[in-house]
């Protein structure tokens, strides 16, 4: 299959999806606090989806039984939100999409729950600031490796380790699409990035290793070490102007 290039129009279509994800997200934020039972933020993106036309496009992908992806601690991305509650001092990641006119936006953040210990605060820090190196790299004429290697520099400089068995994606009217964006790489190489491409940048990074290991129930991915995890993505577009984030509210 091809990188599927999208037109403005399409782009503008994306960008409705996007700010649903990134309103919803941000309630679901706003609710995370100990003693919140994590299925509770399940049940607000499904009335929230509800009021603005949005599927949860999650919701039986490959069967996941969720709207959501909560991932606390350990857990690097795909838990499932149940009987769970959180707790002071928990990081907790999200990960949401949102179909909305035959598009997907994909969106994650990691909020501490409570008082977080220093070290937690830095790794959700650095994460997000991985995030945010890699979307400056994203402009047309520049290489995949130019963004995969922005985000694994960062990470490593900080003394984070960056998670290599998931990656970012292409995305548009499916949530996975070509190319996969890695979050490690070499400047100037691999694909030339061009307008009209829309990418799902998400690095996941460990305080430990990198690697990876999946819990019985199949999807829960953690860190093999037991080291802790955070995970920020956003749903952007390539345009002549450079990168433009769809997941904002
Ligand atoms: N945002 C994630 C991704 O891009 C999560 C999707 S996994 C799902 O892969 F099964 F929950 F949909
Ligand atoms: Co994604």
């Amino acid at each position: 299959m091809a990188i599927e290039l999208k037109s403005p129009e399409e782009i503008e279509i994306m960008r409705e999806a996007g700010r649903i994800v990134a309103q919803v997200l941000r309630m679901l934020v706003a609710a995370v606090r100990p003693g919140v039972v994590e299925r509770d933020l399940d049940e607000i993106v499904r009335r929230e989806y509800k009021a603005r036309g949005a599927t949860p496009t999650f919701l039986g992908y490959h069967g996941y039984p969720a709207t959501v992806c909560v991932s606390i601690n350990d857990e690097i991305v795909h838990g499932i939100p149940g009987d769970r509650v959180i707790r002071e001092g928990d990081i907790v990641s999200l990960d949401l999409g949102a179909t909305y006119r035959g598009f997907v936006g994909d969106s994650a953040i990691t909020v501490g729950a409570g008082e977080v210990s220093e070290e937690k605060d830095r790794l959700i820090r650095v994460t997000e600031e991985s995030l945010w190196k890699g979307i400056e790299a994203a402009r047309p004429g520049a290489r995949m490796g130019d963004v995969s290697w922005a985000i694994q520099e960062h990470a490593e400089q900080n003394g984070f380790s960056v998670v290599r068995e998931y990656v970012g994606h292409g995305i548009g009217r499916a949530m996975h699409e070509e190319p996969q964006v890695p979050n490690f790489g070499a400047p100037h190489k691999g694909l030339e990035l061009r307008e009209g491409m829309v990418l799902a940048l998400e690095p996941m990074l460990n305080t430990g290793d990198w690697r990876t290991k999946r819990d019985d129930d199949n999807w829960t991915v953690r860190t093999a070490d037991g080291g802790l995890s955070a995970h920020f993505e956003h749903t952007i577009a390539i345009t002549k102007d450079g990168p433009v984030v769809l997941t904002l509210p």
